[in-house]
């Protein structure tokens, strides 16, 4: 049997063979602390289980998807853009449920791109975006998210002759790895940037629920214009702790959803309903209990980022998202470092390098263990430091 060549440029075998090899070290009673996993430790709130409980319990709902209206589903998911962003949005031509958001980060690129076309991937990034481009047939380009720039693409920066052929670019604000947030002004460039030269904008809005500080993330659709020349894609992973669910959406541009669309005729059958109804149940419900899970990742972020900065490992504090994003100690690679503090201290954090190449030199820790636990991570750490990095 031949596998086919597109898959020949496709990594991400790292974090698989980490998982592996940690769950080695447990069999060997090891008890390592996995900062690296990007699921909340929470669950989804009780009324939203009952739902789900409830609806499963229907004989009568367990055909195929299309059995079914989708529209309540459509409606509910309009209505939440226009509660939570004020963007309205027609829910029949401008919203198309989804598979979790990683559906879309598949399939965008069928729609988009044919063999050799060019696709902008922010470096670093979630490593799908790269991968799901070559799995088209494109072209990656990378641009740059450097520290200097807060983590955002500088537009001016990508050559016009790179800029003039491609044809998309994703952006991802909250970012993950790095956790940075995007300004107003830069959503508004990027509009008028991307209507110029024709390239269609996916933006990937995961983590817009995961926030600090009361400031709520904003969604690329607040800006006129956005419409024309994109599209956003969402999920009720994070939201609403519920990544196993597989429940998303995508929003904006009704060309570029209606494309979506026919290729999700052929590669799903839907959603399940009951995951529907419960869908639906959490898009309609009041959003308090965000407010109070935010409260504990903050006092997490807070704790760590003095934990971190006390033994030598400067952290960004994040407006949004539940990742931190620092430094490794200078003259080491990200890599190597975190395979160290894994052999040494049993803790995992993700290396920098992983999210491209412009992510040497930091680490990735996830917020998604209670504080205690996180007090034990920086307490093994800072052993390591002090045993690894003493002058
Ligand atoms: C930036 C980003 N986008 C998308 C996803 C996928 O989320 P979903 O569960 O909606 O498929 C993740 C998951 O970690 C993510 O970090």
């Amino acid at each position: 049997m031949q596998i086919a060549k597109r898959l020949e440029p496709l990594k991400g075998f790292f974090t698989m063979e980490m998982n592996i090899r940690m769950a080695r070290m447990k069999q060997e009673g090891r008890e390592v602390i996995n900062l690296g996993v990007g699921d909340p430790d929470f669950t989804p709130p009780d009324h939203l289980l009952q739902a789900l409980q409830e609806a499963v319990g229907h004989r009568e709902y367990h055909h195929y998807p299309s059995f079914y209206p989708i529209q309540p589903l459509k409606n509910a998911i309009a209505g939440w853009y226009q509660r939570r962003f004020g963007v309205a949005l027609d829910p029949i031509s401008e919203v198309l449920p989804l598979l979790g958001s990683t559906d879309a980060l598949f399939m965008v690129h069928l729609c988009l791109i044919d063999p050799g076309d060019i696709g902008l991937v922010p470096d670093p990034s979630y490593a799908s975006y790269q991968a799901c481009v070559q799995l088209a047939g494109g072209r990656v380009e990378k641009v740059p998210l450097l520290k200097e720039n807060g983590f955002l693409p500088d537009l001016d920066k990508i050559p016009s002759g790179v800029a003039g052929k491609a044809k998309m670019i994703w952006i991802n604000y909250p970012n993950n790895p790095t956790g940075a947030t995007a300004p107003p002004d830069f959503f508004k460039k990027l509009i008028s940037w991307a209507r110029t030269r024709d390239v269609a904008v996916v933006s990937d809005n995961a983590y817009s629920e995961v926030y600090f500080d009361h400031q709520r993330p904003v969604s690329f659709m607040e800006f006129p214009g956005a419409k024309e020349v994109g599209i956003e894609i969402h999920s009720l992973s994070k939201s609403y702790n519920c990544c196993g669910w597989r429940a998303g959406m995508a929003v904006g541009n009704k060309d570029l959803l209606a494309a979506l669309a026919r290729v999700k005729n052929h590669s799903d059958r839907g959603m399940y309903y009951p995951m529907q109804l419960a869908a639906i149940k959490a898009l309609n419900s009041p959003d308090d209990f965000k407010e109070k899970r935010n409260q504990i990742f903050q006092e997490r972020r807070d704790m760590l980022v003095e934990g971190l900065n006390k033994i030598g490992l400067k952290a960004f504090p994040p407006k949004a998202t539940f990742y931190l994003w620092a430094n490794v100690p200078p003259g080491y690679k990200s890599q190597d470092f975190c395979l160290k503090a894994l052999e040494e201290a049993n803790v995992w954090m993700i290396p920098g390098s992983v999210y491209g190449q412009y992510g040497e030199g930091y680490l990735r820790i996830a917020l998604t263990h209670p504080v205690e636990r996180l007090r034990e991570a920086i307490r093994r750490l800072s052993r390591f430091m002090d045993c690894s990095f003493q002058s």
